[in-house]
């Protein structure tokens, strides 16, 4: 596998992989992924060299400091084809998700309104909606997924002709690896009058995203999963939409003038980053953007299409073990969720653990999504950019062990 080789020498770069020297496989990665050294550095360097808070004092260190913040965001915006004034930097994905439902949600959405979500969404695009439809007395209405993991597209098409007003999509699955095709999804939803919020958290990382292809009028991403910081997470919105919007956290920062009973609005994006910013953090994803594009997303995308195509091969001979998702890799985000018949996927994981491997078990914070699979919970091997063949091996041996202990 020549992408696999070309890549070996990018897990040095990650300290905590590094420090492992082979002891373990990381395949955690749509958990949180690791963090190469220069993103850590770029962070540091903030620290103990640039400190100060951003867009406050007038001085050398503080224009500095504000400086690497918004050149952050400047990075980040170019890289996903946006622009600095529609890139917000939130806490993480989930409280991006929130501001669109707080702000837009709760001033848009009335009584009788329908709001429509997938049935393959993270819990962190489904209970705001849950919140704010309560609130509204609105209905909220899913898109289910059929046998191979797929959107049911005609469902999602009846479900547009009753006009809802919004359309929530996830771009990557995290159970199911399913590579939504959001372009089109936005397209039909905005032929129906709906706006359309599409959850990048799994794809921003694996494949290559331009916002003006996707065309959603909001798109959430986060940090962590993508080789940046913890606390940190970013929602793309339409400027127009941005502009109408009321700011949905008060305080300092976010304002232009503040009276006594009331006050005015900062520009975008400041008008919706309420107190002091993750700078350090907001750096430190910049960095990650800056590592991402010198090694290419489209060169991380091939060689995890291709472990992801090896693993699925090698996962397919093991007794009594069933993959969920699309059937075609290509299809697939970098990710493989699957049950081993007779074996709770806590214990799978627990004895993979003791065996080297890092992998995830649980219901993913996709409850709606483990009742339609029939599951109360999956095992899911996921797979980075510092990943080889070698960590796959690991994990079928480790399945190996698995079977002999349970005697399945
Ligand atoms: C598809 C998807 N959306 C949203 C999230 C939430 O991300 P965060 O917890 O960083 O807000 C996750 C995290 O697992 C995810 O996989």
């Amino acid at each position: 596998m020549t992408t696999t080789a070309a890549l070996t020498d990018v897990a040095a770069e990650f300290p905590v992989i590094a420090r492992g020297g082979g002891s373990f496989s990381y395949l955690d990665s749509a958990a949180t992924s690791q963090t190469p050294q220069p993103v850590i550095d770029a962070m540091t360097r903030y620290y103990t060299e640039t400190r100060a808070s951003v867009h406050r004092g007038v001085y050398p260190l503080a224009v500095q400091a504000t400086d690497l913040f918004e050149g952050a965001r400047a990075t980040i915006a170019r890289w996903l084809h946006s622009s600095p004034e529609e890139t917000i930097f939130t806490a993480n994905a989930t409280a991006a998700i929130n501001l669109v439902a707080y702000s837009w949600g709760r001033s848009r959405i009335g009584p009788g309104d329908l709001v429509v979500l997938t049935e393959m969404e993270h819990h962190s695009n489904i209970v705001p909606w849950q919140m704010v439809c309560a609130e509204r007395g609105a209905e909220l209405a899913y898109v289910h997924v059929d046998g191979d993991g797929l959107l049911d597209l005609d469902e999602l098409d009846a479900l547009l002709a009753r006009g809802p007003r919004l359309v929530g999509v996830v771009h990557v699955s995290n159970v199911l690896g399913t590579v939504n095709p959001v372009a089109e999804i936005v397209r039909r939803a905005h032929d129906a009058g709906a706006v359309a919020l599409v959850d990048g958290s799994q794809a921003v990382p694996q494949i290559p995203v331009d916002l003006r292809e996707i065309g959603a009028d909001f798109y959430a991403w986060t940090g962590h999963k993508a080789y940046g910081p913890t606390g940190i997470g970013v929602l793309h919105g339409r400027r127009d939409l941005l502009e109408e919007m009321p700011p949905f956290i008060g305080g300092g920062h976010m304002i232009r003038t503040v009276g006594e009973r009331e006050s005015t609005w900062a520009d975008l994006p400041w008008k919706f980053e309420a107190g002091t910013s993750q700078i350090a953090e907001a750096i430190g994803l910049g960095a990650a953007v800056d590592w991402i594009e010198a090694i290419g997303i489209d060169r991380i995308r091939a060689h995890e299409q291709a472990l992801v195509a090896d693993a699925m091969a090698r996962l397919a001979e093991v007794p009594g073990l069933r993959m969920h998702g699309p059937a075609d890799p290509a299809a697939r985000g970098a990710l493989v969720s699957f049950v081993l018949d007779g074996a709770h996927p806590h214990d799978v994981g627990e004895i993979l653990g003791r065996e080297g491997v890092c992998v995830r078990t649980g219901h993913h914070c996709t409850q709606p999504l483990m009742r339609r699979l029939g599951a109360i919970s999956t095992t899911r091997a996921s797979y980075a950019v510092h990943n080889t063949t070698a960590d796959t091996d690991r994990l079928i041996e480790g399945l190996g062990t698995v079977i002999r202990v349970l005697q399945l």
